[in-house]
């Protein structure tokens, strides 16, 4: 077990909220076929500022549900795959904007898996150290990646961010088991191909679209509904736990049908599913803290709980937990 406790939590999602129908006035889709491939009936876009900004609002409002100010942080990490820029780190931006300096601000990037990627970084800093109070947000602003000429992969995704607070503890809290891995031989399966050092930006980069979202949507699906499953299987075992155990279940909400695949096979009640799927689209790395943080305020998630987590994502890559609130 390693242990750690909650402290806080926080999100931020901007204000301008998307319709299926809006979208639909654009691109050749419609709500009907969103909602049932998807589950997915709006989503946020950030009409102005960069992740940072809204990773720093999430940290400052996990930092307040702390009871703690920003500049009492041993440890900034942020989970993205949309970062603001090449270098430096979102981290450091959001750093800067949270007006707080000299403890380490670093990126996670395992796409849609940073935050619980981050999540295991932050166990192990406070395995070593329990006094650190450290910060581990998902943040993303994907609005600005995606080609609104490619319905199979515009109508899916979101901005938001939410952030986790975490320090060491005596009590028997965190995370009772978790196992993480990916796979680099499927890396051009999901991802922004130009942009980077392989495919630097030039005129035909911008011409062939390949600075947005690209991806092999039924691969990825098949993918993320067998390494969630079993991510969550293998925790609740290593744990020896059952799925009766699980009080709630935040999955990555990527798509309702991934989200119900990981029910059948894991056997844990539907009714322990904590989704935000419908309001918000996917999120990638900022699904889980986002509904994380939903979930504490409405109750459904307290002291106490067994709480499953699992995500998947680019890289290809995987991470799931069980954590004891
Ligand atoms: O967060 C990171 C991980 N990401 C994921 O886990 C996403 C995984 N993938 C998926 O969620 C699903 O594969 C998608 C939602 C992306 C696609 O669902 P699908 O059931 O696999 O649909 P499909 O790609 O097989 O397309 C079925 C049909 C196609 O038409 P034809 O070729 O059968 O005539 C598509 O062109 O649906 C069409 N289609 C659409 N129609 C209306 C694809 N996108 C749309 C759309 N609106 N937005």
């Amino acid at each position: 077990m390693q242990r750690f406790k909650i402290i806080g939590t926080g999100s931020f999602l901007p204000d301008n909220v998307v319709t299926n129908d809006e979208l639909a006035k654009t691109v050749d889709t419609s709500d009907e076929w969103i909602r049932e491939r998807t589950g997915i009936g709006a989503r946020r876009y950030a009409l102005e500022g960069a992740t940072s900004d809204l990773a720093a609002e999430a940290v400052r409002r996990a930092c307040d549900d702390a009871g703690m100010a920003a500049s009492e942080l041993d440890a900034l990490i942020v989970g993205t795959c949309t970062p603001d820029t090449l270098f430096p780190s979102t981290a450091c931006w959001a750093q800067g904007k949270l007006g707080i300096q000299g403890m380490p601000a670093f990126d996670v990037m395992a796409a849609c898996t940073s935050w619980m990627y981050g999540i295991k970084v932050a166990a192990d800093m406070i395995a070593g150290n329990p006094s650190l109070k450290i910060a581990v947000c998902g943040a993303e602003t994907f609005s600005r990646i995606l080609d609104f000429e490619d319905r199979r992969t515009c109508v899916l995704f979101g901005d938001g961010a939410g952030a986790t607070i975490l320090t060491g503890t005596q009590e028997d809290t965190g995370l009772l088991a978790s196992n993480w891995g990916s796979d680099g031989n499927l890396a051009s399966i999901l991802g922004v191909p130009g942009g980077g050092s392989a495919k630097p930006s030039t005129h035909a980069t911008v011409d062939a679209r390949e600075h947005f979202v690209y991806m092999e949507g039924g691969k990825v699906f098949k993918h993320a509904v067998t390494a969630m499953s079993s991510g969550v299987l293998k925790a609740l075992a290593d744990a020896n736990l059952t799925a009766d155990d699980v009080d709630v279940l935040l999955p990555h909400q990527a798509n309702k049908r991934i989200m119900n695949a990981c029910l059948d096979r894991t056997h844990i009640d539907a009714s322990r599913v904590f989704s935000v799927i419908e309001k918000y689209g996917n999120i990638s790395a900022a699904s889980i803290p986002v509904a994380l943080d939903e979930a504490r305020k409405a109750g459904a998630l307290v002291d106490g709980h067994k709480l499953a987590v699992t995500a998947f994502g680019g890289g290809l890559t995987w991470g799931s937990g069980v954590i004891q609130m």
